[in-house]
């Protein structure tokens, strides 16, 4: 199956799980805290990391009720992360996914909030609902590989890094570091922890690792090219953000044509990771890979 065709299939499951997650019944001015919440996750997203996780999860189980409280924490939390990257005193955006910035329609303050909101119910979720399937062993290890992986060695640290990216080390050491946590860490997330979950053996366990970590760069260095070459319209997004904010980005600091080589051979690398877990294998995943490396949004 292509990654659209269950991309298809899926996300009506995913977006009835996010929507019944996100309901609150509130009078009280807390209402905008749903609101918000709610605006921003019901968005038209591409559900790139719930889709993932689902289909790592398929290549060891079929029933998949077990992972969609994994697959709606992820996104809860990659949402949070939008919400906080679009803030003015980060990349102050005005529009995401072809709609006002949380904070454009909400106001900052409740927008930090929703941000905040996000982030900590994720892990109750998690914390909630993971035990009606696995171990609390199991549901207190992924805890904790979320925690880590949205920390200061994870995805917060990457921010920080992408936000202070200083003239005088900017090499390629750094420029790396900086995509690998911003946003690597998360993508690679959602495939270790179903692997994990599933009972996945050590080494299928490592080459998804391997693969999480190609997955990972091919993303944001097609963002960076997207925020180059892509349209407003498709993306959803303001363009020719990167350079206006003399952000470090694959494109800034090798040039077009070398980012889009750099793309290719980490989806390249990432499908001789598909290859080594055979017999295991899924036609979703391969074509994943070149729908992220050909992505117009
Ligand atoms: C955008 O993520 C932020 C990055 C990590 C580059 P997506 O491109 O997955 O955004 P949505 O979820 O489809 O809106
Ligand atoms: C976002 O990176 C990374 C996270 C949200 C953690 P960008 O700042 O490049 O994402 P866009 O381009 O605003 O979507
Ligand atoms: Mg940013
Ligand atoms: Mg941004
Ligand atoms: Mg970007």
């Amino acid at each position: 199956m292509s990654f659209i065709a269950f991309s298809e299939q899926y996300k009506p499951t995913l977006e009835a799980c996010l929507q019944k997650t996100l309901h609150f019944e509130l009078s009280d001015p807390r209402y905008l805290l749903a609101n918000a919440m709610r605006y921003s996750v019901m968005a038209p997203g591409k559900r790139i990391r719930p889709l993932l996780a689902l289909a790592v999860f398929q290549l060891f189980s079929s029933d998949i009720d077990r992972i969609l409280p994994l697959a709606c924490a992820v996104e809860l939390i990659h949402v949070y992360s939008l919400i906080h990257d679009d803030l003015p005193a980060m990349d102050d955006d005005d529009y995401r996914r072809g709609q006002l910035t949380c904070h454009k329609k909400f106001g900052e303050d409740i927008a930090v909030l929703a941000g905040d909101t996000l982030n900590t119910y994720a892990f109750e979720l998690l914390a909630q609902e993971l035990p009606r399937y696995y171990s609390l062993e199991k549901t207190l290890h992924v805890i904790r590989e979320f925690a880590q992986a949205l920390g200061i060695l994870g995805m917060a640290g990457g921010q920080v890094l992408d936000l202070k990216s200083p003239e005088a080390e900017r090499d390629v050491d750094y420029l790396e570091t900086t995509h690998r946590l911003k946003t690597g860490v998360l993508l690679k997330t959602c495939i270790v922890l179903p692997a994990y979950l599933e009972d996945a053996s050590a080494t299928e366990r490592a080459y998804l690792a391997q693969f999480g970590e190609h997955l990972g760069m091919l993303f944001q260095i097609v963002d960076d090219i997207l925020d180059v070459v892509g349209s407003q319209d498709e993306l959803g997004k303001s363009i020719q953000k990167d350079i206006a904010q003399n952000k470090l980005t694959y494109v800034s600091y090798w040039g077009l044509d070398k980012a889009r080589s750099l793309a290719q051979a980490e989806a390249d690398a990432a499908l001789v990771c598909l290859d080594a877990i055979r017999p295991r294998s899924s036609a979703v995943l391969e074509d994943l890979i070149g729908y992220l490396t050909q992505r117009t949004s």
